[in-house]
């Protein structure tokens, strides 16, 4: 078996961090068992392009469970957990072609490695296994059945890819599903975030000004987090009902501009480029934080950062780099401006990634299931399997719902019913 990973000595912790995940995924663990006795992916060799944590690796002892021929490689160069990886290789046979601080060159290689593999599924995250299928890899493209997308940028580059007729086999949105989004994206990336931040820099939440870009499901839950933490949250949006949203969710709005003298950190969740530029690192406090949560390091413009700063980059902890501008006011950048909870911290817990992994999981079954019969478009994840995970997931925290009556069933179905 080929792997790159960065050592099997690493494995013995690796294999008690999924086991422990594993205990805080108990919808994924009965997908597994599910998936051991129907083996819906007998036969076919997949390939996933994921965030390589603890989490991640349940999802992958899943779908070999059912049958894959599994390859996976790393969405991220600082997101990998090398002991996790050492595991996935050494104790449950699984190929992973990921080293947390590849380079580019190295993470290229890496996904070159996912394609050779010659996959009729693929998992991505952010959608670069997909990309390269579209440009480098056309050939190849013509085996895939279907693919899964994770997150919120994959999702907006697969529908740019749609909208102009580029696509080439159908995606399910998994990052769209209510059993995704509103969690994973709200608590995972609100408690992940804080403490990302929190492991970096030993922060002190209570009574500061945190500036949080972007009021979507992952800056609301960051806003969220940083406010129970006792921090004045001040939201910066560019849409305006978001903007409302978050005035009424009782947090400052203003433009990043006003909030860049004011703010002691600043985390970028917006999914797009330069949010937080030379003209506002000029106007920002001496040891100001700045991070970024969102999948790219495109949010902070850091090539504008350093043409401003008097001195190179200087490590002054781990995740912590110090630039110094000329007003002599420090700058202090996390995790080189890559996603700040998975860099510095574990990604979002397993609790979490249990719903949006059971998610994943039942989509690739779906795909499979519908081999041909799904047009090539981006789609959402069909209603019964969103239920099915809640319904687990409900299940397993000892929480049942409602019933309607007959008769509530009847008004429902009803229009005459009124004043
Ligand atoms: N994305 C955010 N957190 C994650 C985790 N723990 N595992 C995989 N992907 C993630």
């Amino acid at each position: 078996m080929k792997y790159h990973v960065k050592s099997l000595k690493l494995a013995d912790q690796g294999k008690k961090r999924i086991l422990w995940a594993d205990g805080d995924m108990p919808v994924l663990s009965q997908v597994r068992e599910k998936f051991a006795k129907t083996k819906p992916f007998k036969g076919l060799r997949m390939s996933a392009c994921l965030h390589m944590t603890a989490e991640t690796a349940n999802l992958a002892r899943t779908v070999k469970a059912g049958g894959a021929d599994l390859l996976l490689c790393a969405s991220n160069p600082l997101s990998t957990q090398d002991d996790v990886t050492a595991s996935l290789v050494r104790d449950f046979k699984i190929p992973v072609f990921a080293i947390c601080g590849e380079d580019r060159k190295t993470y290229y290689s890496h996904l070159k490695a996912a394609v050779d593999h010659q996959p009729h599924i693929t998992m991505d995250d952010g959608c670069d296994l997909v990309n390269v299928l579209h440009t480098k890899r056309r050939k190849e493209a013509a085996n895939i059945i279907g693919s899964m997308e994770e997150t919120t940028t994959g999702v907006i580059r697969l529908r740019a890819m749609e909208k102009n007729n580029q696509l080439l086999f159908p995606v399910i949105a998994v990052n769209d599903a209510a059993t995704k989004n509103l969690f994973d994206n709200r608590y995972g990336t609100g408690q992940s975030t804080m403490d990302g931040i929190i492991r970096a820099t030993d922060f002190l939440l209570a009574g500061k000004r945190v500036v949080i870009a972007g009021y979507g499901w992952c800056g609301r839950g960051c806003a969220m987090r940083a406010n129970g933490m006792g921090a004045n949250v001040i939201v910066t949006e560019i849409d305006p009902i978001k903007a409302l949203e978050a005035a009424m969710d009782g947090f400052l709005v203003m433009p990043m501009e006003q909030a860049a003298p004011v703010g002691d950190l600043f985390v970028t969740l917006t999914g797009n480029k330069h949010v937080i530029r030379p003209e506002h690192f000029r106007k920002m406090k001496d040891g100001a934080i700045v991070c970024n949560s969102g999948h790219f390091d495109i949010e902070l413009d850091l090539v504008g950062l350093k043409k401003i700063a008097k001195n190179s980059r200087r490590q002054v902890r781990n995740f912590v780099d110090e630039f110094t501008l000329s007003n002599n006011h420090r700058i202090f950048v996390l995790a080189e401006g890559r996603l700040v909870n998975l860099a510095a911290a574990e990604g979002h817990p397993a609790s979490v990634m249990d719903m949006s992994f059971s998610t994943q999981a039942l989509a690739s079954e779906f795909v499979v299931k519908n081999k041909g019969k799904l047009a090539t478009r981006v789609h959402d994840v069909p209603q019964a399997i969103e239920n099915k995970v809640a319904n687990l997931k409900l299940k397993s925290m000892g929480l049942k719902v409602d019933k309607l009556t007959p008769v509530q069933v009847e008004y429902l179905s009803s229009s005459t019913e009124g004043t």
